[in-house]
């Protein structure tokens, strides 16, 4: 009888420690399976890099105001709201029609070789393994063209008709 708390804790020890064991690789597979069973033909590293690299903050309209409350069908259609400063109103882009009009190569000199003007995260793009700017082409390539373009860049000076944030110009 003294024995038996001890080996009663032991085996509920065991149960749970087992349980943790089997529960664990699944909560992992279930993550990995979801995106790569919707995106089978390699684009789901794309989508979690386009996910987690704020892409769609700018490039997505109303996705950073809605805590990314837009459908994925939606996606990096471009944004008319401008961005101004001393660069003049820049515009992100519709990326679904963009990376229809590139192929792969010419995408990598892009993403290496071009100066983006602000807001636009050039260092992020240029930090990114030939792999990963390789996915995300494939990924937002994939999702295929939807959308309209979004207002021409204008330069400083130029008046523009839509709503623009405006850069503050920064402390000294
Ligand atoms: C903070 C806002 C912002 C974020 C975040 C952002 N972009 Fe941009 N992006 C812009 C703006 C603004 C431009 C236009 C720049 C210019 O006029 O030079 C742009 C331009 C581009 C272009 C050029 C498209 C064309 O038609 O020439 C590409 C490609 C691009 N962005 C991809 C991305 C990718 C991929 C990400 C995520 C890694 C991203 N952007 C994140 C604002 C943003």
């Amino acid at each position: 009888m003294k024995h038996r708390i001890p080996l009663v804790a032991a085996a509920v020890t065991a149960a749970v420690l087992g349980a943790v064991a089997v529960v664990t690789p699944p909560v992992y597979a279930v993550g990995t399976s979801a995106t790569a069973g919707k995106h089978a033909d390699g684009t789901a590293r794309g989508r979690y890099l386009i996910r987690t690299s704020g892409c769609n903050d700018c490039h997505t309209a109303g996705f950073a105001t809605t805590d990314g409350k837009v459908p994925e069908k939606d996606w990096l259609t471009g944004d008319a709201l401008g961005w101004q400063g001393p660069w003049g109103t820049t515009y992100a882009p519709n990326l679904r029609t963009y990376f229809q009009t590139i192929d792969e190569r010419s995408w990598l000199e892009v993403a290496r070789a071009r100066e983006f003007r602000p807001p636009m995260p050039g260092p992020s793009l240029r930090a990114m393994t030939d792999d990963d700017l390789r996915a995300v082409y494939r990924y937002v390539r994939a999702l295929g063209p939807a959308g309209s373009p979004a207002p021409a860049y204008a330069p400083p000076g130029q008046k523009v008709a839509g709503p623009v944030v405006v850069f503050p110009t920064p402390p000294k």
